[in-house]
């Protein structure tokens, strides 16, 4: 958050500074700006909460029509409304509540944001429908600080799919995961166990880089599940590398800690199918703890093993 406007007004700043101000601010995890009167949104999804469940007493859909705000940057439609792929509006008992704010309509996360990532993601047909669908979902309030959605890269007809838990700023900047620092000591663990970008397929539970890199919040995962676990049912690996904790818990329910989850096996019943998970430390973890490398050699020793001859 950035404090009144005051802060950009100082006669003595030029142009480019602002530009790079404005720059640092972002990389900093500044998400809004904020304006001289003081907004509860306590009270406001409390008020929009209470007028929802009265409209579901009478028996009205049960969510506020997309508003759209204040705009300062022009209308992005595709971005701010929740659509299908192919344009035609979801649902209206499907889309999600907003709340104004500045330049953009802040979606207040609850369980309609969840069911609708649900239905949009379970009928995606292939993983470049997935995509489209992702990329039309607003849902998620990410979306709005993010500058692109990262989806995957790697090999779809992997065996090994590596799952992270967010974008950082090189994969936001790319649109592509696993290209930051991190992605090259990543890149390095597959080569380990003779893999690499062409024989793996790496994708993120979030797709939207979260502000400053700050963890999503269980809120924020709930709602990008769905498109997850379709992505897994259409890739059909035979193992899942889980790089940490977060996505561990998100996606098999896990209560340990990385440090007591990771090595071991899980299994994820999906599609008629039961994946082997084996959960491990992110890379990010590992650059700033490097003693921890040696158990997640390990770990990817043990995933090599498992990998289908
Ligand atoms: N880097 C990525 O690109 N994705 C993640 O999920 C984690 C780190």
């Amino acid at each position: 958050m950035l404090f009144g406007d005051n802060a950009l007004s100082a006669p003595e700043i030029l142009p480019g500074e602002i530009e790079a101000l404005l720059e640092f601010y972002t990389a900093s995890g500044v998400d809004c700006f904020l304006e001289e009167e003081a907004i509860d949104r306590f009270a406001l999804s409390e008020q929009q909460a209470s007028q929802a469940a009265m409209r579901r007493s009478q028996g009205a859909p049960g969510n506020v029509p997309y508003e759209r705000s204040q705009q300062l940057d022009g209308p992005r439609s595709s971005e701010r409304s929740l659509s299908q792929p192919n344009g035609a509006p979801l649902n209206p008992s499907t889309t999600a509540k907003t709340a104004p704010v500045l330049g953009s309509s802040l979606v207040i996360p609850d369980q309609e944001a969840v069911e609708s990532a649900r239905v949009l993601a379970s009928s995606a047909t292939s993983l470049s429908d997935l995509r489209s669908r992702l990329e039309a979902f607003s849902g998620c309030n990410l979306k709005l600080s993010a500058k692109n959605l990262v989806f995957a890269d790697g090999n779809p007809n992997a065996r090994v799919m590596l799952i992270g838990e967010a974008p950082g700023r090189e994969e936001d900047l790319k649109g592509l995961p696993f290209v930051g620092p991190d992605g090259r000591l990543l890149e390095r663990m597959l080569q380990f166990i003779g893999l690499d970008r062409s024989s793996a397929y790496l994708t993120t539970f979030v797709p939207w880089r979260p502000p400053g890199n700050r963890t999503p919040t269980p809120q924020e995962r709930e709602i990008c599940k769905p498109f997850i676990l379709r992505q897994i049912e259409l890739v059909e690996p035979d193992v899942i590398v889980l790089l940490g904790g977060a996505v561990a818990k998100s996606l098999l329910g896990a209560q340990e800690s990385i440090r007591k989850l990771r090595g071991g096996w899980m299994t994820l019943e999906i599609g008629g199918r039961s994946i082997q998970c084996m959960a491990t430390y992110q890379p990010e973890f590992l650059l700033s703890n490097p003693i921890e490398k040696r158990l997640v050699w390990q770990d990817f020793l043990s995933i090599e093993e498992k990998m289908p001859a």
